[in-house]
């Protein structure tokens, strides 16, 4: 250790070294220190510089979206000139080629920019939207949106995913991630329900919480800081439109938008993203009800407040709240944003920053806050002690967790309908597959994969589609074949038809209608008109709507969700019967996009077993209910229990058992937080 410290101090520079030896630079030292030693070295230049975040397309190439090479001039004019303390990989800025050591190299070149033309050697944030892994990077398995995570309600998966997803992005010298995402999903029109946990504010606490315990740590060197998003209320925007104004009672913010931030904050998580929309006609950044009285005062946040993509300006330029840019940036720093995502005009934000503080529109004490919580996550993660990653280790890295990502898309699978076509190894000797989708990865992947709205034409990752899957897992004896349309004749026992969703991200992924592409509808039509047994396949991230002449013909009915890179093999795996699906839907699943009824129930998911459960007891904070396995093969049961207090039903345990067929078992699970003590309570069967 002490041979170690003497190296590195002697390859120094005389200056470096001297602050070597300053309080800010101990890491023995409690983090609030080193942040008010480091802030009173500072220039008030410096500080609005750790304020500020820029997309690194801004630093690629020649021109603002060029991904060229990095461009050391502008380099200079961002982090040099403007101090600037954090930057972005919005979805799809990518190095070229996108590799993992190519971003860990391109991390380390910014790094080291930044730090040698730091006066005092302040390292940067590097933040990306990891929202189904290390999506961004080709080569990185991908994990299922959120919505299908929630349908396995196990929040342990969740955890093990936020770890390897942490320890990827950490590889390649991302810092921050910009997930989990902590919106209550209660409208399935809104093009990001599938990046929600659905619509039971207490299953979403509970994964979200879990995802930050696994990417946040310790914040060892494997860990990143974690995102809260969007506060709040960004999931009921009106019409599902995304971005639209969200009408909310104050009582159920409180009671169903606000558990899943209560529980990621109650686990640690360092920083918040603040909500595009509005929430009852007030912009959500320039809302110090929401950012300062709610978030700071009530829920105690101490950590970072970063706005959303350009939501500074948007102020001025989409929400019309503020009559300039300087009065946008004004509203929302006194509003409570700590962090401008900028996301390309450095110097167009601090200069209106710098002005403001000097003309006593903003009181320097807010620039101190703003600029030393940032400072205080660097410190937290270790960013002074390590700024640099290897990158040789980065595609080991990246490359980990492919059979986590397939446990966790089997576990998600939710069963819908089914004749008893399924699983085909009995019923279905040949199997004819249907649809484009099948062997086309991209609707599996989703949006936030490679690229922004999902994978662009000219890209690849490592995946493995449901044909792929099938073929793999085709049993001894049995017929697999494939076409993209459906014959006028099919030679097949079963067709398997696979449809879904293009890929698509934010407002491009509004569906007002619930309904699937009309070729995928066509191809259903045809399926069953064909009179042959059909199992529909959905690749989606949402509940579609079905129209009546398709859906009551279906033999089978499978919900995949956006299943990720090893969805082929789950959904294989579940079709042929080597997993008995154990998915439950985590939203009601409409019958139309008016919301008119529920087609399939909240918690609605079937087995190749059967199951009874007792009526549970309540006793010292624990459940218990007896639960057996009455069929003839083994299962999976999750067990959903609700509290019904006061006219309000909340989820109020959950848990999932195994049993062999024959078998019976009481099970005791922890009682939730919050839930009513007058309550009674049931299982959903
Ligand atoms: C999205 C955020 C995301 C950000 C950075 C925005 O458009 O709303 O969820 O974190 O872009 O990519
Ligand atoms: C970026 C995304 C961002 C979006 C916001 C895109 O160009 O790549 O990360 O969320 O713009 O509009």
């Amino acid at each position: 250790m002490m041979r170690r410290a003497f190296i590195t101090l002697a390859l120094l520079s005389p200056a470096a070294a001297a602050q070597s030896t300053l309080p800010y630079r101990d890491a023995t030292l409690p983090v609030e220190r080193r942040v008010q030693d480091l802030l009173s070295r500072m220039t008030l230049q410096e500080k609005v510089g750790q304020m500020t975040q820029i997309d690194t397309a801004r630093l690629m190439g020649r021109d603002e979206w060029d991904r060229g090479p990095l461009n050391p001039e502008w380099m200079k004019r961002v982090l040099a000139d403007q101090h600037v303390g954090s930057l972005l990989s919005g979805g799809g800025v990518a190095p070229i080629p996108n590799t993992p050591s190519a971003w860990a190299e391109m991390t380390n070149t910014l790094q080291r920019f930044a730090l040698e033309h730091s006066r005092l050697g302040i390292p940067i944030l590097y933040g990306a939207d990891a929202v189904h892994g290390h999506n961004n990077v080709v080569g990185a398995p991908i994990f299922p949106h959120n919505l299908g995570l929630a349908a396995t309600f196990d929040p342990s998966l969740v955890e093990s995913i936020g770890v390897v997803t942490a320890n990827a992005l950490r590889a390649t010298g991302v810092t921050w991630n910009f997930a989990p995402d902590a919106d209550l999903g209660v409208d399935p029109r809104w093009g990001r329900f599938y990046e929600t946990w659905g619509d039971l504010p207490e299953l979403a606490a509970a994964m979200v919480a879990a995802s930050v315990r696994g990417q946040q740590g310790d914040f060892g060197p494997q860990n990143v800081a974690t995102t809260l998003k969007h506060f709040v209320g960004y999931g009921a925007p009106q019409g599902g439109k995304d971005r639209a104004d969200a009408i909310i009672a104050d009582a159920d913010l409180r009671s169903s938008h606000l558990p899943p931030f209560e529980a990621g904050l109650k686990a640690g998580a360092l920083s918040v993203m603040v909500n595009s929309g509005s929430v009852n006609g007030v912009p959500a950044h320039a809302s110090a009800a929401l950012l300062t009285k709610l978030l700071r005062q009530d829920l105690g946040f101490t950590g970072v407040t970063i706005s959303d993509w350009e939501d500074v300006k948007k102020l001025q330029t989409v929400h019309k709240v503020a009559a300039s840019y300087r009065d946008a940036v004004k509203m929302a720093l006194t509003a409570g944003v700590d962090v401008s995502m900028v996301p390309h005009d450095a110097e167009g934000f601090t200069s209106l920053v710098l002005d403001l503080v000097k003309s006593g529109d903003v009181p320097q004490a807010r620039i101190d806050e703003a600029a030393g919580r940032v400072l205080a996550m660097k410190f937290r993660l270790g960013l002074f002690e390590r700024p640099y990653v290897d990158a040789s280790g980065a595609a080991a890295a990246v490359g980990a967790g492919r059979d986590l990502a397939a446990k966790a898309a089997r576990a998600s699978i939710t069963l819908l309908a089914n004749d008893g076509v399924l699983p085909l190894g009995r019923s279905g000797r040949r199997v004819l597959i249907v649809g484009e989708r099948a062997r086309d990865p991209r609707s599996q992947l989703g949006g936030w994969t490679i690229g922004w709205q999902g994978m662009p034409a000219n890209e690849d990752t490592p995946s493995v589609t449901v044909l792929d899957g099938m073929k793999a897992t085709l049993p001894k004896g049995a017929a697999l074949a494939f076409s993209n349309d459906v014959p006028s004749a099919p030679n097949a026992d079963v067709i398997v038809v696979v449809v879904g969703e293009p890929p698509h991200a934010e407002g491009d992924a509004d569906n007002p209608t619930l309904g699937l592409p009309s070729s995928d509808v066509d191809l259903l039509r045809s399926a069953v008109r064909s009179g042959k047994k059909v199992v529909a396949v959905l690749l989606s991230g949402r509940p579609v709507v079905l129209p009546d002449d398709v859906r009551t013909k279906l033999s089978g009915l499978v919900m995949a969700y956006l299943p990720g890179s090893e969805g082929g093999r789950a959904i294989a795996d579940v079709l042929y019967g080597n997993t008995n699906p154990s998915g439950r839907l985590p939203f009601t699943w409409p019958s139309g996009a008016a919301r008119s009824g529920a087609m399939y129930s909240l918690g609605f998911g079937l087995s190749y077993t059967t199951f009874t459960e007792s009526t549970p007891t309540v006793d010292k904070g624990v459940l218990n209910v007896t639960v057996s396995n009455t069929g003839k093969i083994a299962g999976t049961r999750t067990v959903l229990a609700f509290g019904r207090a006061n006219n309000r039903d909340t989820l109020a345990a959950f848990g999932k058992v195994t049993l062999a067929p024959g078998e019976t078992r009481r099970v005791t699970l922890p009682l939730l937080a919050g839930t009513p003590a007058n309550s009674e309570y049931r299982t959903v069967r």
